[in-house]
């Protein structure tokens, strides 16, 4: 689908992501032809710059990062449509500006008063960007019901469950839940999307997907990357808020959740919101979750330095780099099955996966020794980076005696199909313009999400300091005596 008249202001345009993914991916849209013609890209930031400078660091932006050709025509196009405001958030007389320069984009672009504007701006900019924004008239298309005014916002949704409320009362005194669009990227991955496909198109998993079959679910998000250079958001956040409460506990959902009764944006969104109401985090904590802290080590050949050698950290950070935590999803389905979710950086690779661990067979009618290398059976979704599914399974080992070994057969996408998918921003920004909010966690999901991490991060932090492990190792040793405990061990991806 094509997007129909609309501009998008960006706030905090001179940040890194809208550098590196949102520019890109605006371009990458008009590129494949899913933007109007007239389409509208404002800038706003302190920075002294002209609209020929941003449209210089767009363009640059642009060659850089954009997954498809560039092509001169698409660029003109788009370049002609872009604008910049320069102020600070206080700025009334700013904003006055930014509502006359989108008048004019209406009456120059035909951009028909539908406009998005996007917050990659720091938390403690959301209300007063907000408020600006019904000061000035902007977040209200009041010539017409047909128009359109939507808000997107950048996580971190606030740090626990209480901010996350008074942000999302503040957030909806200006813009109603309907026009409220809040970016958790790895909705936008092709191969979290699959998920719902792999499991509701088919006859073929559901049956087993229970806990009458299913031993645990490891769900696994590991970077390589260190943190050089992100202090600024990170010291203070860790593992647990950047990435746990949103991405983890969403792949969760949709593993977890129940068939929608249809793909309707409500229907699914009401079964999310159902399940995340039924997980809590295991307790107790001492035993079933972990954090650590990188030091130095060797990475991929090359020394890198600890967090705390890392500039802009505090010597005496306690900012957990590596979270891993045990969760229970209270429902007939699930009873009994722990879902452990772990995360880091600075791991051996960068791997997101979902596996879904089974259970043994109740009977093995061989003799003992042919079974000694056979696992568990298990079903891997492969997120990223090597995308695809792996199913695992035993098999005989050629030869004369009756031996079984571990097998995998294997989906990857590459393979598969011949269709490129787009990049998670692309879909995500498209989907505010068309009015599709499926893929935007609404605020009861978010306020859930804090609600099952809370305790676990109130008790990390009664508790003092996260436990060291080596940079390009798989995490603390407490992560694995976590699992240990309960006869099981984590995958090396
Ligand atoms: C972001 C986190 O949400 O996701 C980062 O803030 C993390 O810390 C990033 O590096 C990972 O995204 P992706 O798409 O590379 O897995």
């Amino acid at each position: 689908r094509i997007a129909g008249p609309c501009g998008l202001v960006i706030f905090g345009v001179t940040g890194d992501l809208s550098r590196r993914k949102l520019m890109p991916a605006i371009y990458d849209l008009a590129n494949r032809g899913l933007l109007p013609p007239g389409f509208a890209l404002t800038g706003f930031a302190r920075r002294e710059w002209a609209t020929q400078d941003f449209r210089k660091v767009v363009h640059d932006a642009v060659r850089e990062h954009a997954r498809t050709p560039f092509r001169q025509d698409v660029w003109d196009r788009l370049g002609e449509g872009l604008r910049f405001v320069q102020g600070s958030f206080d700025d009334d007389v700013a904003f006055d500006r930014l509502a006359e320069t989108v008048r004019e984009l209406d009456e120059v672009r035909g951009t028909g008063g539908n406009h998005a504007f996007y917050l990659s701006v720091p938390p403690k900019a959301f209300p007063l960007v907000c408020r600006q924004l019904a000061r000035s008239g902007l977040s209200d298309p009041t010539a017409s019901t047909d128009q359109w005014r939507r808000v997107v916002i950048e996580k971190p949704f606030g740090h626990d469950l209480h901010s996350a409320q008074d942000l999302n009362r503040i957030v909806n005194e200006v813009f109603p839940e309907e026009s409220v669009f809040r970016i958790d990227h790895y909705l936008g991955k092709e191969t979290v999307q699959n998920i719902l496909a792999l499991r509701f198109a088919n006859q073929l998993f559901e049956p087993l997907w229970n806990a009458h079959y299913v031993d645990h679910v490891q769900i696994t998000m590991a970077e390589d990357i260190g943190l050089g250079g992100r202090a600024g958001y990170y010291d203070g956040i860790g593992a647990a808020r950047d990435v746990i409460q949103n991405h983890l506990l969403q792949l969760l959902a949709l593993t977890a959740m129940e068939e929608p009764v249809s793909f309707h944006p409500r229907a699914l969104r009401t079964e999310k919101v159902k399940v995340l109401a039924a997980t809590r985090p295991m307790v107790p904590f001492a035993e079933t979750t972990a954090r650590g802290q990188y030091t130095g080590g060797w990475q991929g050949g090359q020394k890198v330095p600890g967090l705390l050698n890392e500039g802009g950290f505090a010597s005496d950070s306690v900012t957990e780099t590596y979270a891993a935590m045990t969760m229970e999803v209270n429902t007939r389905r699930w009873a009994g099955v722990p879902f452990y979710l772990r995360s880091g950086k600075r791991l051996g690779r960068r791997v997101t996966e979902i596996a879904v661990v089974f259970k043994r067979a109740p009977h093995l009618p061989f003799d003992a020794t042919a079974t000694e290398e056979l696992g568990e059976n298990a079903l891997v979704i492969r997120v990223q980076p090597d995308e695809g599914v792996t199913m695992r399974f035993g098999s005989k080992v050629p030869g004369t005696a009756m031996q079984i070994r571990d097998v995998t057969m294997d989906f990857g996408y590459g393979h598969a199909f011949t269709e490129d998918s787009p990049e998670a921003y692309e879909r995500l920004l498209l989907d505010v313009l068309l009015g599709e909010p499926s893929l935007f966690p609404m605020n009861e999901e978010v306020e859930l999400s804090w609600r099952i991490l809370d305790p676990v991060l109130e008790s990390w932090h009664a508790e003092g300091t996260p436990e060291p492990y080596a940079a390009g190792t798989w995490g603390p040793p407490s992560a694995d005596r976590m699992l240990a405990r309960t006869g099981r061990h984590w995958r090396r991806p």
